[in-house]
């Protein structure tokens, strides 16, 4: 029986079990002590585990933080000096420009403290301390509970506990879960709130390659910006004010000028945002056979759109840069995801996995009693899942994503506070619509809302279609095709929808009063109509649903985890990322894409200007870049006459890593996390060691185009540089 249960293990081992080969995992910073340090001095580390996370000295965790909503930066001075990548700072940089001021197309150095720009929302938060909870999370919470009494308990237990920690501070406490709900830990976190933009290259080199370029390896994008904390006078977090000062932080990156050869240790410290590697083959199947294709279709018709107009009209680019950016995002990843999981033979692999479970847990009567039943229900639950899902996802991605849609959806919450609605509503709706209108344009998102109705009419399944498509019956009996009979819709949906004019938005808000002539004003237009039956189709016949069965998805998942984690009991497992701070580490190193190619692990400016070319967008390398690449003007940031652009190591890394500090083997940096290569981007499902990469900015590039490009010297200065 051990004999079996040994050969089993070591085959799980090899077959299942990429794991414990090099470089796959987002590590715990409190746990690297006991789980990983020895392995990451092994790579070539030659630090600490308390040199990373520490409670009782100043650590590189006090150097890191959330940027914004979904990004990593880092400290680069003790002047609360942060580097982050050009794509988290961009809606910032974005708000800021106009056809007058273009930042996004020039760049924005600023020269002193005083010309550094306010940036109203933007917040940075930095972990304080972080503690396991599991214990108190989970107490008096058995199996036999239902799920429902189960997540009450938690619930309560967890207010409790951020109750406490909050006591006596102004900190920000957050408790999140761990594989799946097995473990929980405390996050403890400091926010700042006055964050100032510092500098930024021009989108040609901070976005330089585009989204031809994006996911890709070989890149040139100079993905960086600067932004500053400021602090209150006792250098506390406060709101804006003109008397904040900058914030001297307790630790903050040196940067060093010594480079990356292959082969050399690097350390990624930032904030992963979701990773899903512990999924079974019901759901991988379901994701890159059901969901993945979907969600691409419906991208690729709103990006098509997006980008004809931008083409044609400047002022249409600015405006869409963001929104397009965003989708198209994510459109490539899915595109390169699913290609990877085929290439893997993700969904037999995954079987595999769980045909070797299964016999570990044949192998017990104990064992079977607990999880035999997982993976027929499994299997089951997804079968029902799946229309639900595809159709949640048709809500989210062209529903609730049409912009007509976000307004009425604005205007819809001031409705239901009926007369209890205040000044500072319709001031914050103002606030709003402002910002919705600079970036709008009426004749793309008429051209996407026609596209868009009609594919979800097309694939979200008969089920889940709202009441105000009834308009289409009449039309069966003209013999009007569906095509004519949308435009139809959409052309009086926007002539009837008088709030999506910017003019007669504001008129109406001006005089807003709760009565029914107002409110009736707003509910007799399509657009209300129209978001008020897909939310009703949303609640009443999707939500309902997916929500039943995540539950009992969620349930799976958790024994499902426990059962992997209690199969191997010598494997250390990392738990999924979840957007709390992890720490992944791994060597630079090239990689082979197919068969006789072999890709370097950097990249120089010489590949920059090889791409030049004034014709496309993504493509044009300004000028006074050229002349320094003619001059090989790169001072201290050259190596061997050489401006080394950016580099891959086996990292692994995801979504929210952005802007992360990349760091050698001696703690200082060397980098920013930006990207990750295209035969790698299954990396969220399932790693593999020979192709995935993640990418980064060479710091020397962003050094050289702070000093020589932008001649904004007193920047380096501050730095603490080591050469
Ligand atoms: N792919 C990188 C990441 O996921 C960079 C994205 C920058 N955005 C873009 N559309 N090019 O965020
Ligand atoms: N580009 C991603 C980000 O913005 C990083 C990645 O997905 O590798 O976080």
């Amino acid at each position: 029986m051990l004999k079996r249960t040994l050969l089993f293990i070591a085959a799980f081992l090899l077959l299942t079990n990429p794991i414990l080969q090099a470089h796959e995992g987002m590590w715990i910073p409190m746990l690297l002590k006991k789980y990983n340090i020895a392995d990451m001095q092994r790579h070539g580390f030659k630090l600490t585990a308390e040199d990373i996370y520490s409670v009782n000295k100043a650590s590189m965790k006090d150097a890191v933080m959330i940027f914004g909503g979904g990004c990593t930066g880092e400290l680069i001075s003790d002047r609360g000096l942060i580097i982050t990548n050009h794509h988290c700072g961009y809606s910032s940089i974005q708000s800021h420009s106009s056809l007058e001021h273009d930042y996004l197309t020039d760049g924005f150095w600023a020269m002193s403290d005083k010309e550094e720009l306010p940036n109203d929302g933007l917040t940075v938060t930095f972990l304080v301390r972080m503690d396991d909870v599991t214990e108190q999370v989970l107490k008096g919470v058995t199996d036999a509970m239902s799920e429902d009494a189960r997540n009450k308990l938690i619930e309560a237990h967890i207010t409790q506990i951020k109750e406490d920690a909050a006591k006596g501070n102004h900190y920000q406490i957050k408790v999140k879960p761990f594989f799946y709900g097995n473990q929980y830990f405390m996050f403890v976190e400091n926010v700042f709130k006055d964050i100032r933009l510092v500098g930024a290259p021009p989108s040609a080199i901070g976005k330089f390659g585009g989204d031809t370029d994006n996911w890709m390896w070989p890149r040139h994008t100079g993905d960086f910006s600067l932004f500053r904390i400021y602090a209150d006078k006792n250098n506390q977090p406060a709101e804006y004010s003109e008397d904040n000062v900058p914030y001297k932080p307790i630790k903050h990156f040196p940067v060093s000028l010594k480079g990356v050869k292959k082969g050399d240790f690097t350390l990624v410290f930032g904030y992963p945002g979701r990773t899903e590697e512990y999924l079974t083959s019901y759901a991988v199947d379901m994701i890159q056979n059901k969901i993945n294709p979907e969600r691409i279709k419906v991208r690729q018709n709103i990006i098509d759109i997006m980008s004809a107009d931008m083409e044609k009209d400047p002022a249409v680019r600015i405006k869409y840069a963001s929104k397009y950016a965003r989708v198209s995002n994510y459109w490539k990843k899915w595109i390169g995801e699913n290609n990877g999981l085929k290439r893997l033979n993700a969904v037999a692999k995954k079987q595999e996995t769980e045909k070797q479970l299964t016999e570990w847990i044949g192998d017990s009567k104990d064992r079977i009693a607990k999880y035999g039943y997982l993976l027929p229900e499994y299997k089951k639950i997804y079968a029902k899942y799946t229309p639900y899902k595809l159709a949640e996802e048709y809500f989210y991605e062209a529903i609730w994503r049409m912009e007509s849609v976000k307004l009425s959806s604005k205007l819809a919450g001031l409705l239901r506070k009926g007369d209890k609605f205040t000044n500072k509503d319709i001031e914050s709706l103002k606030k709003y619509a402002d910002k919705f209108f600079k970036n709008y344009n009426r004749t793309t998102d008429i051209k996407i809302f026609k596209n868009l109705v009609k594919l979800y009419y097309e694939n979200a399944g008969k089920d889940f279609q709202p009441e105000i498509f009834n308009f289409l019956k009449p039309f069966e009996h003209f013999d009007i095709d569906e095509e004519t009979a949308f435009n139809l819709f959409a052309d009086v949906y926007f002539a009837k929808t008088f709030y999506l004019d910017q003019t007669k938005f504001n008129d109406f808000i001006e005089k807003y009063s709760y009565g029914s002539a107002t409110s009736d004003k707003i509910q007799n237009t399509p657009g209300y109509n129209f978001f008020y039956d897909f939310v009703n189709v949303y609640y009443t016949k999707i939500l309902v649903n997916t929500d039943k069965y995540t539950n009992q998805i969620n349930k799976l998942n958790r024994l499902y985890m426990r059962a992997l984690m209690q199969a191997d009991t010598s494997k250390v497992f990392y738990p999924d990322a979840n957007f709390t701070l992890r720490v992944a580490y791994g060597n630079v190193d090239t990689y082979e894409p197919k068969d006789g190619v072999e890709y370097d692990y950097f990249t120089t400016l010489k590949g920059v200007i090889e791409k030049d070319n004034p014709d496309i967008y993504d493509y044009k390398v300004p000028a006074r870049l050229k002349e320094l690449y003619e001059k090989k003007d790169y001072g201290r940031y050259g190596e061997n006459g050489k401006m080394h652009v950016c580099f891959i190591a086996s990292n692994h890394t995801t979504g929210g890593n952005s802007g992360s500090p990349v760091i050698n083997a001696d703690g200082e940096l060397i980098g920013v996390n930006f990207d990750r290569n295209w035969e790698g981007t299954m990396s969220d499902i399932m790693y593999d060691p020979d192709m995935c990469r993640n990418i980064t900015l060479d710091i020397r590039y962003a050094l050289f185009l702070i000093d020589k490009f932008a001649g904004d010297t007193r920047l380096v200065d501050e730095m603490t540089i080591v050469e």
